[in-house]
């Protein structure tokens, strides 16, 4: 089907974004279950009640339009998802795991983001102002669970992923297999270094962004 206008575009994408957030709802469950540190669990846990509350947002949104809400799959967060499901199927310590389950999850609250930035705008410009308001808290929802992860990850994570490495260094005094994939896994952490807690601090929006 030609797409002839913004308003057609705005429903592709709002559409886009409902299979997002079902995949989200359906992979959340395994993050919660899966990560150890308390915080970060009920971080988790947390925000999959948030995400179900997106896709209600989003059911609202398709009944102010008299659209159908499904019939789309986002590829984009299937990609992400898959990702997440590659590292809990890798041999990690718990640290470690959490640190890589806070980057899987922030990828996916930038996905989200960025999804939700342009439908809220699109909203704007066509006049819907109550679905750009829904949208809106969507996205200030998305983006306060990116800076709670952020949160947690300088805090206490990243930080426990790293002591774990030397710990065994320590103790065993050699590096075999696990060794080498927790310093694959942490070296975001390392390689802003030391330092990088005064010099080359993250921005607080996100870990990753480059400075
Ligand atoms: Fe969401
Ligand atoms: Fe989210």
């Amino acid at each position: 089907m030609e797409m002839e206008s913004l308003q057609e575009l705005y429903v592709e994408e709002l559409k886009d974004l409902y299979s997002a957030e079902k995949q989200i709802v359906k992979a959340l469950p395994k993050m919660v279950k899966n990560a150890t540190n308390p915080e970060l669990k009920q971080a988790f846990s947390d925000h999959l009640d948030e995400t179900e509350g997106h896709v209600q947002r989003l059911e609202k949104i398709f009944q102010m339009l008299g659209e159908r809400a499904g019939g789309k799959k986002c590829k984009g967060m299937q990609g992400l998802i898959e990702e997440a499901k590659e590292l809990l199927e890798k041999d990690a310590t718990e640290e470690v795991l959490d640190a890589g389950l806070i980057s899987k999850a922030q990828h996916v609250e930038h996905y989200e983001m960025a999804g939700y930035g342009t439908v809220r705008t699109y909203a704007q410009q066509l006049g819907l102002d109550d679905q750009a308001n829904l949208l809106q808290q969507t996205l200030d929802e998305e983006g306060n669970a990116n800076e709670l992860l952020t949160h947690i990850a300088e805090s206490s994570v990243n930080a426990e992923a790293e002591e774990g490495s030397r710990e065994e260094e320590e103790t065993t005094g050699r590096r075999g297999d696990r060794q080498v994939q927790r310093n694959v896994a942490t070296e975001g952490t390392r390689s802003r270094g030391r330092g990088g807690r005064g010099g080359a601090r993250p921005s607080r929006s996100t870990q990753a962004r480059a400075r």
